[in-house]
């Protein structure tokens, strides 16, 4: 089957189409013949080396973490499934013609293969902020970077839950956060008195996808480091804030709730583009521009 890996660590052009052996499902796993594969930051960051001192890649490395497809293999153990289902889900080295998957849901008939494609990783994502942070309804939520895939997914989950989010994005975003069911509000310096004009009644905690230092300011804005959490600065923890570097225990659980959510209406995902196999490369590099407006997919015929 083709698959797209790397052999070194690099830029895009790396990234090579090549023929590999197919996986097979293990035990409690599925395969599927993936239909559309989502393009992740982690993607060209592990690719560049970022993480290379933490976790170094055994080479060739095939990409990706997640995709959608239709069930054509089922390992030891598994039920709740059949061959020809159409899914999304978690896994590893997805971006292929085949791909095995450790959790998933079943993919909405109306849901668009694409969509499916870019939902798990951000859904998994944005529901373990929630539940670290303890958003409740009727609480006030901040999003920094709101308008990329883990920001729009976290404003549906969090309005799901009853609580009122206010998100940071550039201007020509704002309508897109307010689609979302968001408050829109611009980044960069003085964040702390927009917010307050936006919520005179404070900030219950907030969520940050950003990192650049931008910890200690949310600290302030909410007033409890231990409701603060970021998913990008590490040194997050030596301020009393949150940290979270791993996956939840059952995503599946999140996927069914995204399956649910979307057929009610209450979330959707925004491809901005998607690409070809062949052309993962153009699209991590328009994902390391850090201005993705939802997410990015590669698709496969
Ligand atoms: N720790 C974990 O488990 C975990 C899991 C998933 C993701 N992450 C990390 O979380 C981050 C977000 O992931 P993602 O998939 O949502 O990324 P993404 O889709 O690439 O985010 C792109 C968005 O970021 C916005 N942005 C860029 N600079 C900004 C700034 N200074 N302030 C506010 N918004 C800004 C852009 O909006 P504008 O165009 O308006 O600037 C764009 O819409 C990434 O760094 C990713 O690696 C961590």
């Amino acid at each position: 089957m083709k698959a797209v890996q790397f052999s070194e660590y690099g830029g895009p052009e790396v990234l090579k189409v090549e023929e590999v052996d197919e996986p097979h499902a293990g035990p409690g796993q599925v395969r599927i013949a993936v239909r559309a594969a989502g393009v992740n930051p982690a993607d060209w960051k592990r690719r560049d080396g970022f993480f290379r001192e933490i976790m170094p890649l055994d080479f060739p490395y095939v990409v990706g973490f997640e995709a959608a497809g239709v069930v054509d293999e089922i390992g030891e153990g598994v039920s709740g499934v059949s061959i020809g289902e159409a899914i999304f889900g978690l896994g590893a080295r997805t971006t292929a013609e085949y791909a095995v998957l450790t959790s998933w849901a079943h993919k909405p008939d109306d849901m668009p293969f694409e969509m499916a494609g870019g939902l798990p990783v951000v859904v998994e994502t944005a529901t373990r902020s929630l539940d670290l942070l303890g958003v409740k309804s009727g609480e006030t939520v901040l999003v920094t970077g709101a308008a990329g895939g883990v920001g729009s997914t976290a404003i549906q989950f969090a309005r799901s839950r009853g609580a009122t989010v206010i998100g940071t994005a550039s201007e020509p975003k704002h309508d897109y956060l307010r689609e979302l069911g968001a408050i829109p509000t611009t980044y960069g310096s003085g964040l702390a008195d927009r917010v307050k004009a936006l919520a005179p009644q404070g900030v219950d905690a907030a969520l940050d996808l950003i990192g650049s230092g931008l910890v200690s300011e949310l600290i302030d804005i909410v007033g409890n480091p231990a409701r603060v959490l970021s998913l990008v600065d590490f040194s997050a923890p030596e301020h009393g804030a949150l940290f979270s570097p791993t996956q939840q225990e059952h995503p599946e659980r999140a996927l069914a709730e995204a399956a649910r959510l979307y057929s009610e209406g209450a979330l959707r995902l925004q491809v901005e583009k998607t690409f070809p196999l062949a052309q993962t490369a153009e699209a991590q590099a328009l994902s390391a521009e850090e201005h993705v407006t939802g997410k990015l997919v590669i698709s496969v015929p």
